[in-house]
């Protein structure tokens, strides 16, 4: 059965070329953010490791797998998070196999976004964690609209996003499919010279494509990692809540 467009859930991708960016805490604090704003989120974890699922305290049994691969229902792989509109496709070390089995069954690109836009049947906004690199990740930036990169502030991290932003491009020119917007997300923001100067030269590269707010690094975005708890639920009033708020409110309000 077709879905209409207003029934099909907006797909939000966190990702970049590099480790330790902040994809997981970014996808985690945003999706569950939309949950508390009355947006039902399905959060899918495309990375082996499973952070999100791990950041949320659930555990990772089925998996994104289970969910790309097309055969079973939606129920038996969406976990609930525990909280309000908010659910979760873990990540699993199974999910390396995708993309042998897509290619074995002959999923294309095209087919696997038809996939996972029937696991976000009923959703306002599914929002997909990535690995660094490989085909999860290539298939999570087909299937975005909008895609976010976060960007610690740091030589290596500035270096690692032309790289990132290379690959979007391939990937969208390959497949002539383009996501609505793309923003750099400035994390682990601190007080010192390198952020500002790398925050100035953000701007003057990407104008109104980077986040203003960065996510600043503070002990508070490990610890509620630590505690299974959302940014939200640890520290609601604090900095890199307020920065995850912005990012929210700009995603929203498109
Ligand atoms: N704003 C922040 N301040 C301090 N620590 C942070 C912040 N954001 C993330 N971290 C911590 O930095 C580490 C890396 O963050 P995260 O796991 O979100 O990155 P990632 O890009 O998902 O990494 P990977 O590429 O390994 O999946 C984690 O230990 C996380 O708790
Ligand atoms: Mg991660």
């Amino acid at each position: 059965m077709q879905q209409s467009p207003e029934s099909i859930a907006r797909i939000i991708v966190f990702t970049n070329r590099k480790g330790g960016d902040g994809k997981s805490t970014s996808s985690v604090s945003v999706a569950s953010g939309l949950a508390l704003r009355g947006k039902k989120t399905l959060l899918l974890d495309t990375d082996t490791q499973g952070n999100s699922a791990m950041f949320l305290g659930i555990d990772r049994d089925f998996s994104a797998y289970d969910a790309l691969e097309g055969r079973r229902k939606p129920s038996e792989f969406i976990r609930g998070s525990g909280r309000n509109n908010l659910d979760i496709i873990p990540g699993s070390r199974r999910t390396a196999l995708i993309e042998s089995t897509h290619r074995q069954d002959g999923v294309s690109l095209a087919a696997a976004l038809d996939i996972i836009r029937r696991c976000a049947d009923g959703y306002d906004y599914l929002v997909i964690d990535t690995p660094p690199d490989g085909y999860p990740q290539e298939l999570a930036l087909y299937c975005a609209d909008i895609l976010v990169v976060p960007v610690a502030l740091d030589y290596p991290s500035m270096d690692g996003l032309k790289n990132t932003l290379r690959a979007i491009a391939e990937i969208s020119d390959r497949h002539q499919r383009k996501p609505e917007s793309i923003y750099i997300l400035p994390t682990f923001f601190t007080r010192d010279n390198e952020s500002s100067n790398n925050m100035a030269e953000l701007q003057r590269a990407y104008g109104d494509d980077m986040v203003q707010w960065p996510v600043p690094a503070l002990v508070e975005a490990r610890e509620c990692v630590a505690c299974a708890a959302t940014i939200w639920e640890y520290k609601p009033n604090g900095k890199v809540a307020l920065a995850y708020g912005r990012l929210i409110e700009r995603i929203i309000g498109g």
